[in-house]
């Protein structure tokens, strides 16, 4: 940025000190960085563990040029007529046909899960070092072909490449790498301090050993195939769990292509491959999955109304759940903020990414006074220029893809009607576009909405769609209050100058995850995910999301010094069975409480007496 206003003598000069300073300042730096990455994360480089080379076959409908046949209406739609165990399977952005699949039945879910406990069986076994190959080998095919994988979850979704490389790959690849490199030391076992009581602590030791549950599920939403997926597959794997994912129905077709990879890299390495397995059925069906005996754990990723028979079902095997749903995920710009432009930028990809559909999208913008018209006037250009269609079919740029179907088309109109009949203004979109190409596809307009109050229904209730909305707070407390003023608690960012402002902000919100000048980077970095209120409960991700998918035992032993002396715990004869004397019994055990508990000397001094005199 410095050098853009140099003029062009300047630019010379600066560009042989900048020479110099490269090739002796920041070469070095970074030969200097690189050597301290591989010596701290050896795992990274182990020769053991080098990733093996995969030929998988990319299916034609994620080649380019591919030309399907398209689906017209009423056929546009996943179900089959007469066939209630079909899948019907499309693109959303062209509507062209990619397949018809067989529900899994309830006979196959049982055999399903039978098969993955014998595979886990041994899995659970495995060392680090298998583990970890395992992840490299996807690691490395997912490096080598981030092209194809791109294009497969495109052609199920609807999205962009640019979409997918960001929201599918780029986190997929980081929680391979981050638990490469950090697994190993999370999930060993945490010793502990053994009891504060001086006496018994003495003698005993305390540790934690992290074992896999069993078979466990996540049921996953339909949003970002590819990662959704892969995210519980990888922590499952890792752990020594078995899993079987329940895919969305509206992503059949990609999800089987994304399992089978992972298959491939199992039966590759020589592994079971029924540790990974699809299960894929309509509403009616997923009771029987969810409330399964052979389940030990299950993630939920989805929406409230259908977590709430999720949970229900899960309880009648009181299977733990983590449940992540839905948010109101506010940005709060403050007055201070410097560079709005390149604030507008963050809002308009955490906005529009994937046609809204994220869990931690952005789905209001909480401004103060003094940005927020310079902020609704830079929108106003931006959100119009946005364009549409399918990505990997047009030769044109495309900034925005469809949406996954065009069943909440409806709903999304009736939250901007009822917000413009209260008084915000509509700028742009808010209603469904034909695409001139492809009319089938599910596209909606980018819509910009401002002047939202919380009296809008827009302001409560998640959209889940490409809709920016403005609403202007009067101060830094009342800013505060509207973004804690929905039922969700999910993600949060807030701009502003000020660090020590903006972290203060940041503890008055209710909400799982928050991030500082920047937006929803607490995802990639790996960090415990999850929210509060009713954005759910438990975490995935990070070394919680690990730790999560363990049973946490508890051992406690002598110490090491104790069992070198052979000494043993043993019952002291005054409590011993039968008690021969009833309050010399008690003058023991209230002395050793004394002893152990007491911080006044004089008291312990004459507990130990006492204990010495056999609670006499
Ligand atoms: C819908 O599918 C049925 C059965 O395959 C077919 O007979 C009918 O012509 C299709 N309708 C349209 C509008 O394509
Ligand atoms: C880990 O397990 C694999 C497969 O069982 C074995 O070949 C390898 O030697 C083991 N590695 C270590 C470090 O124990
Ligand atoms: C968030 O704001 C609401 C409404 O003002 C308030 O009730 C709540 O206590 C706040 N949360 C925290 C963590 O301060």
């Amino acid at each position: 940025m410095i050098f853009i206003d140099l003029k062009f003598q300047e630019w010379q000069w600066q560009y042989q000190i900048s020479t110099t300073f490269f090739v002796f300042v920041i070469l070095p730096t970074l030969l200097w960085i690189y050597a301290k990455y591989i010596t701290s994360s050896p795992n990274k480089y182990n020769k053991l563990e080098e990733p093996i080379k995969l030929v998988v076959p990319i299916p034609d409908e994620a080649k380019p040029h591919w030309k399907g046949k398209r689906l017209y209406p009423p056929n546009l739609t996943i179900r089959v007529p007469n066939e209630p165990n079909k899948i019907q399977s499309y693109c959303p952005a062209t509507g062209q046909y990619l397949g018809t699949f067989s529900a899994t039945s309830k006979e196959e879910m049982n055999q399903q899960i039978i098969n993955a406990k014998k595979a886990q069986n041994s899995w659970k076994n495995s060392n680090f070092s298998l583990r970890r190959q395992v992840l490299k080998t996807l690691s490395r095919y997912i490096l080598d072909n981030q092209q194809d994988i791109a294009r497969i979850a495109c052609r199920d979704s609807g999205k962009t490449k640019l979409d997918a490389s960001m929201g599918e790959i780029m986190v997929t690849l980081e929680k391979l790498n981050w638990i490469i490199a950090h697994g190993e030391r999370i999930l060993r076992p945490s010793q502990r301090p053994g009891p504060s009581n001086l006496l018994i602590g003495m003698m005993k030791n305390g540790e934690v050993r992290y074992e896999p549950l069993g078979v466990v599920a996540a049921l996953v939403s339909w949003n970002y195939p590819f990662h959704n997926l892969m995210g519980p597959i990888i922590a499952a794997l890792f752990t020594g769990n078995a899993i079987i994912i329940k895919c969305s129905e509206q992503v059949i077709w990609s999800s089987k292509w994304f399992i089978d990879l992972v298959r491939v890299v199992l039966r590759s390495l020589k592994i079971d491959e029924d540790l990974v397995q699809l299960c894929c059925c309509y509403p009616e069906d997923a009771d029987y999955f969810s409330s399964h005996p052979g389940l030990s754990h299950i993630t939920f990723i989805g929406s409230k109304p259908v977590a709430h028979k999720v949970v229900e079902s899960a309880a009648k095997e009181l299977t733990p759940c983590v449940v992540e749903l839905g948010g109101k995920d506010s940005l709060i710009v403050l007055d201070d903020i410097k560079d709005i432009k390149a604030l507008s930028s963050v809002i308009m990809r955490g906005t529009f990414q994937s046609a809204g559909q994220n869990c931690i999208g952005i789905e209001r913008v909480i401004c103060l006074p003094k940005s927020y018209e310079k902020l609704v006037e830079i929108f106003s250009e931006r959100v119009n220029q946005l364009r549409l269609g399918s990505d990997i079919d047009q030769l044109d740029e495309i900034d925005m893809g469809a949406m996954i179907s065009d069943n909440r088309f409806k709903q999304l109109e009736a939250l901007v009607e009822d917000a413009v009949s209260k008084g915000a203004r509509l700028i742009h979109g808010g209603k469904p576009y034909q695409h001139p190409n492809y009319p089938q596809g599910h596209y909606f307009e980018p819509t910009l909405l401002v002047d939202v109050d919380s009296s809008m229904r827009i302001f409560q209730e998640e959209v889940f769609g490409p809709v920016l909305t403005m609403i202007k707070a009067t101060d830094v407390d009342d800013a505060i209050n509207l973004a804690n003023g929905t039922e969700y608690g999910l993600g949060n960012s807030i701009f502003g100058s000020s660090f020590k402002q903006v972290n203060d902000i940041v503890n008055r919100l209710d909400s799982g995850n928050v991030a500082i000048n920047d937006f929803a980077t607490f995802y990639v970095a790996q960090l415990p995910f999850g929210g509060v209120k009713k954005s759910g409960y438990g975490k995935f991700g990070g070394e919680e999301g690990l730790l999560g998918l363990c049973v946490a035992k508890s051992v406690v032993m002598d110490k090491p010094l104790m069992r070198w002396f052979g000494v043993a715990t043993s019952i002291p004869p005054p409590i011993d069975y039968p008690i021969k004397d009833d309050k010399k019994a008690w003058g023991f055990v209230s002395s050793l409480n004394t002893a152990g508990y007491d911080s006044r000397v004089w008291e312990v001094v004459k507990a130990f007496k006492k204990l010495a005199k056999g609670g006499a």
